[in-house]
């Protein structure tokens, strides 16, 4: 029985020197493996601090990269030279425009142009011209007006036309009371050519043309109603020259969701002289809508996209700001993040309204499947809306 014991004894501790080499070496393997992790925790907060380091410009401007110094004196030039001091007027409503009519000249398929490369600028006279392809409307229409504005700031500023069309847009946008501040990215090189014709849509396509067009540039349906955000600051000049400045909801002065609900209101008007090419029934005097707006604001594929965005404006400015991030970079590489000189733009926290005489009845629900938002309605009677003061007058 003792010696069985003592076998089992023998045993016992013969087993155990294994189990304990296994410990100890597990051990060891977690001793390293800790240091090792200490090692590249302290090397990626080595990283992330050169990374975050700051640097103090000559001006004073604190930014991410000493290249982006430069451009703090061009931020105040375009303000004074371009939007009369910081505003959210016609030329920062056109800026953006003429950034979106620049990017778009692209395909991730290839061969359509340069993307964000500053090309109307430089090749206005052959971008503008597109103007005269269809004979419904014009896919440039007014955009000579802001070419012409821009063009002489740019040359002043020693800025590739892309960099400068980019960084107008983003200035231009946070003039806006609350809009996103848009990311800036710098260095893209000299454009090399114009971009072809029949790339930017227009407002007589269909909701399918509009959309295959969004998806060859890269951009998802979602991300194409994203974008369209930028309508409520937005006006008409050309769709009915009668009217220049018609805007296309009753807050153009502030990047709100106002236009995703009034888009959806039953329209009853046209504001200028009768129905143009492009041109959808309005719900209030001196307010212009687009048909594509209508088209998209009702389509199946892009209702509810349009619909959620009413009165949720973290969500509208979250997804715009991404959505023109990629549009801003399309076709560059190489880039340095410069988004620390845009001005960072006032924030809006009131709640959307029905204009004045309007309310849920007379909403045209095109995403049955989302909860309508719940909106008071402005006080009075129905409203005309002011036109956009326009420069070029
Ligand atoms: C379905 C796509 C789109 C169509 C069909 C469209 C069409 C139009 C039209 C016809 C105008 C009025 C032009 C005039 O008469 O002066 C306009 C204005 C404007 N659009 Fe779009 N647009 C589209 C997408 C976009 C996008 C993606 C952006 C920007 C990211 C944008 C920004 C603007 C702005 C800011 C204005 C106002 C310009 C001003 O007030 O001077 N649009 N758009």
């Amino acid at each position: 029985m003792d010696s069985s014991l003592e076998g089992s004894k023998s045993n016992s501790e013969f087993l155990l020197f294994p189990l304990l080499n296994i410990f100890q070496v597990n051990e060891m393997v977690f001793a390293r493996l800790t240091s090792l992790i200490s090692v590249v925790l302290a090397a990626s907060q080595i990283t992330s601090a050169a990374l975050t380091k700051r640097v103090t410009c000559s001006t004073g401007h604190v930014t991410a990269n000493a290249a982006c110094c430069k451009l703090f004196p061009i931020v105040d030039k375009i303000q004074q030279d371009l939007f009369d001091g910081g505003e959210c007027g016609e030329e920062a409503h056109s800026a953006l425009r003429l950034a979106f009519h620049d990017a778009i000249g692209f395909s991730i398929h290839g061969g359509k142009g340069g993307g964000a490369d500053g090309s109307i600028l430089i090749f206005n006279a052959t971008e503008e011209a597109f103007r005269i392809r269809s004979y419904l409307t014009d896919a440039n229409g007014g955009i000579d007006d802001i070419t012409s504005r821009q063009f002489p700031v740019f040359q002043e500023t020693g800025l590739t036309a892309g960099d400068f069309v980019h960084l107008a847009a983003a200035i231009g946008t946070a003039n806006c009371p609350g809009a996103p501040r848009l990311q800036f990215m710098f260095g893209r090189p000299a454009p090399r050519a114009p971009a072809p014709d029949l790339t930017v849509p227009e407002p007589t396509d269909s909701v399918t043309a509009i959309l295959e067009r969004f998806a060859d540039a890269g951009f998802s349906a979602r991300e194409a109603v994203a974008l369209l955000s930028s309508h409520t600051i937005a006006a008409a000049d050309v769709v009915d020259p009668t009217i220049p400045g018609t805007p296309f909801d009753s807050t153009v002065g502030t990047f709100d969701s106002q236009v995703f609900l009034e888009v959806l209101l039953k329209g009853s008007l046209f504001p200028g002289n009768g129905s143009q090419p492009g041109e959808v029934l309005s719900p209030l005097h001196g307010e212009m809508r687009l048909q594509s707006d209508f088209l998209i604001a009702r389509d199946p594929r892009t209702a509810c996209f349009w619909q959620e965005k009413i009165n949720n404006q973290a969500l509208m400015v979250s997804e715009f700001k991404a959505a023109m991030a990629k549009l801003q970079v399309l076709g560059q590489r190489n880039l340095i993040d410069c988004s620390d000189v845009v001005p960072v733009p006032k924030t809006l926290t009131t709640p959307i309204k029905f204009p004045a005489s309007f309310s849920r009845r007379d909403v045209d629900i095109a995403c049955p499947q989302l909860p309508f938002p719940n909106l008071a309605t402005v006080a009075g009677p129905a409203p005309t809306i002011p036109p956009v003061y326009v420069y070029s007058q």
